[in-house]
């Protein structure tokens, strides 16, 4: 059996909680918040960079997390899926996915929203053409994307709303 590479220690930030760890240098970024963090909203669906169910955010663009190694991260701001919602008031977006069925199995979602979240932060009037671009990297296999366009375009509203302060 091979020797196991001797760890790396770096530090990441992840939904604000710096998370100082050992790593062996080949772990991917996914697998570093699905086990060492154990944060597994984020989702591994495929092994060809396909998919886009591993999307987080990383100093604030979104990416695929399974084509980051965790050392590349050391340092960085990550936001996941969990870092959405704030003290136990889901994010507009995740409000948005529910009241429009934006969703069927759920596996692409989280993804789904890192990615809409990056676009409604640059872009908090995006058209049709603006949100097939921004989650042109997210394959879902279930709901025929309509209600996924109606969630974002509905979670745009619900963010420009004065109700929402964030
Ligand atoms: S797991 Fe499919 S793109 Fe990362
Ligand atoms: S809801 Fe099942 S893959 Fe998108």
């Amino acid at each position: 059996m091979p020797e196991a590479a001797p760890g790396v220690s770096i530090q990441v930030c992840v939904n604000g909680k710096l998370h100082p760890r050992e790593v062996e240098p080949r772990k991917l970024l996914v697998e570093f918040i699905r086990e060492d963090l154990e944060l597994t909203g984020t989702h591994i669906g495929c092994d060809t960079t396909y998919c886009g169910a591993c999307t987080v955010l990383m100093n604030g663009a979104a990416v695929k997390s399974c084509t980051v190694f965790a050392v590349q991260a050391d340092g960085a701001e990550i936001t996941t899926v969990e870092g959405l919602e704030k003290n136990g008031d889901l994010h507009p977006i995740q409000k948005a996915f529910g009241d429009c069925y934006g969703l069927q199995c759920g596996y692409c979602t989280p993804g789904l929203m890192i990615s809409a979240l990056q676009l409604l932060k640059d872009n908090p009037t995006p058209n049709q053409e603006q949100i097939r671009k921004a989650i042109a990297g997210n394959t879902c296999r279930c709901t025929g994307y309509q209600n996924i366009f109606k969630a974002i375009e509905n979670a745009a509203a619900k963010l420009r709303s004065p109700s929402h302060a964030d």
